[in-house]
């Protein structure tokens, strides 16, 4: 029996990297699961891969009538929502020195602006069909102080507020649905590999102290059998929490390797 038997998810960003591994894995535990993102052919192929339990559509999550056409169509084809996940996310560097006004609502439209709709018209779907469950990407980002990605920082700090405010929203007013936030340190996926040549020439990135350095790296996996846990009834108590999942990354001072 799996963990998510007779659940239907949505999935955004889901075309690489954590919503691929969220996809995989909640299908693998018996969910109907919708991929969506900017990225069709990735898109198409993971969802294929995966194969009659998914599904993929293309979504701008900045686009908001997109937001409540596809939860329309989801709730009309499978009867209900169980499961958000609102993984899209996009990074840029920059200090408060140099991130520009346009790099900045870019991060915020894709990150903030793209949970907000998603919780929106999630939530009274959910609430429709008896509950659900929430989970918001953010980022140790914004727990502690992350000077070279301000705007992200930003961004995830946004989603961390989003989140509680939604759950309890929701547990005021007896919804039965739950909403969490997610806290990773860096995850080996193509937006940390594609980081490297964002920093190159980068003076104004370099750190000018001895400070903490980065350590390794974790896998997909780690995240989306955190997601997992929350998705499922298993954390059925677990409302409004911001979850970290760092390697205590957040939480000392130092190199953890
Ligand atoms: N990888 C890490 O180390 C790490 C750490 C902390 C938090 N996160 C967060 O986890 C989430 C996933 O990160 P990832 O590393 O898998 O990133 P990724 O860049 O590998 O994948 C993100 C996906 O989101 C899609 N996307 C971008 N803009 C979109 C939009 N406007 N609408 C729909 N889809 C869009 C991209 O096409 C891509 O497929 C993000 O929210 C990120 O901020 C990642």
């Amino acid at each position: 029996m799996g963990r998510l038997d007779g659940k239907v998810a949505i999935i955004t960003g889901a075309a690489k990297g954590l919503g691929e591994a969220d996809a995989r894995m909640f299908a693998r535990e018996g969910a109907t699961v919708i991929l969506t993102d900017m990225d069709k052919e990735n898109g198409q192929r993971v969802a294929g891969e995966i194969g009659a339990k998914a599904e993929f559509h293309v979504q701008d999550v900045r686009d908001e009538q997109g937001w409540e056409d596809i939860i329309a169509d989801i709730v009309s084809r499978h009867g209900k929502l169980d499961i958000l996940v609102n993984n899209a996310g996009v990074v840029e560097p920059g200090t408060i020195e140099t991130q520009t006004a346009e790099e900045y609502r870019f991060v915020m439209a894709v990150s903030a602006d793209g949970a907000f709709y998603g919780c929106k018209y999630a939530v009274p779907a959910m609430k429709a069909s008896g509950g659900g469950s929430i989970i918001n990407m953010c980022s140790i980002a914004s727990i502690i102080g992350e000077p070279i990605v301000v705007a992200y920082s930003m961004a995830k700090g946004a989603i961390e507020s989003l989140t509680r405010s939604v759950a309890v929203h929701s547990a005021n007013n007896k919804y039965n649905i739950r909403c969490n936030s997610v806290h990773p340190a860096g995850i080996l996926t193509p937006m940390v590999m594609g980081i490297g040549g964002k920093l190159e020439g980068r003076d104004d990135l370099r750190p000018n102290s001895d400070g903490p350095e980065a350590s390794a790296l974790g896998e997909p996996d780690d995240i989306a059998n955190t997601v997992l846990f929350l998705a499922s009834d298993e954390s059925k108590f677990v409302n409004g929490a911001a979850i970290r999942v760092d390697n205590a990354k957040s939480v000392v001072e130092g190199v953890v390797s």
